[in-house]
């Protein structure tokens, strides 16, 4: 599996098998840490973030340090010269010559894959506004793969911003790919996943699909709970905000129907989706997840720089 010099801007520039090298070598790492703490010792990661972030750059920050390597980089835009107006094709093309590998999040849908073709270093999708959250779904699915067992044959329950949310896209998108899952969509009217999505789902991957508004008919029946944030920063106003954040809570009191085996993941941050007291519960996985985030970061990177043995 040759991942060297590598994009990766939309989880389907890689197919399942590279994924799960990817898997793979992640797990390798987990088990072996010290083996893999100083194959990027001659790499430098640049972090080109153009809309805030904190899980994300941290993670990938934490990424680079743990195999030896440095990071150099922006993580407020107005800091950078993209205040003076520089273009993102420029930015990149200067960023080639001091970094091995980049990651750009961008508030624009298209950014990162635009930057990837004036690039000479493998570029990688940090977030681009509403659409694609590859690295997020790497992490999702070996959370899934090490919780779970298995990526395949789950039904899996998206609760929130669908519309907006960007980490349901890619997940759903990549987990529609691997057989026999189900998903059960949970959202208000005003927040269902996007028309291309379901369209794709539906007629493309051909997959089940249930859409409804109530959490509390269908928590019974998942093995996946993957709780969303409305995505406040994306509503054009305020009002319409205000009226759907709260739409769901999960707390322990309705985690009592659940499945005793069932995960409840979140890409994180929380803001008041999921109560405090789901913490202490066996099925909350989104600490795990985190952690998860930054070995699938530590494995992508390490393939992309061809280092390590990603065989
Ligand atoms: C997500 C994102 O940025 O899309 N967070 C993350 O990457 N850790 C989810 C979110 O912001 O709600």
């Amino acid at each position: 599996m040759n991942l060297k010099g590598r994009h990766l801007i939309d989880p389907g520039d890689f197919s399942l098998l590279e994924l799960e090298s990817i898997f793979r070598l992640a797990e390798k790492i987990i088990e072996n840490k010290d083996e893999y703490s100083q194959i990027c010792k001659e790499k430098i990661l640049g972090t080109l973030f153009y809309e805030p972030s904190t899980r994300t750059r941290l993670s990938f920050e934490a990424a680079m340090l743990r195999m030896g390597g440095k990071v150099l980089g922006f993580s407020d835009a107005n800091v950078s010269s993209a205040a003076k107006g520089e273009n993102i094709a420029d930015t990149i093309r200067v960023l080639s010559a001091y970094a091995d590998v980049v990651v750009i999040r961008h508030p624009k849908e298209g950014a990162p894959r635009l930057a990837s073709k004036y690039s000479n270093i493998p570029v990688i999708n940090g977030g681009d506004g509403g659409h694609q959250h590859p690295t997020q779904t790497l992490t999702d699915l070996l959370t899934i793969k090490k919780l779970k067992g298995s990526i395949s044959g789950n039904t899996v329950g998206f609760c929130g911003d669908l519309k907006f949310g960007r980490t349901v896209h890619s997940l759903i998108k990549t987990l529609s790919r691997y057989p026999d899952n189900k998903f059960i969509l949970v959202s208000p009217e005003e927040l269902r996943l996007p028309d291309h999505l379901r369209h794709m789902l539906k007629n493309i991957a051909q997959v089940e699909i249930i859409e409804t508004e109530d959490l509390e008919t269908v928590i019974g029946s998942l093995d996946i709970l993957y709780m969303t944030r409305i995505q406040k920063e994306r509503f054009f106003n305020e009002a319409d905000y205000v009226r759907l954040k709260d739409s769901y809570i999960l707390t322990r009191n309705k985690l009592s129907e659940a499945k005793e085996d069932m995960l409840v993941m979140h890409p994180l941050p929380r803001v008041n989706e999921i109560s405090y007291d789901v913490d202490e519960d066996d099925r909350a996985a989104y600490f795990k997840q985190a952690e998860f985030g930054v070995y699938a970061r530590m494995a992508l990177i390490a393939a992309q720089l061809g280092v390590g043995n990603n065989a």
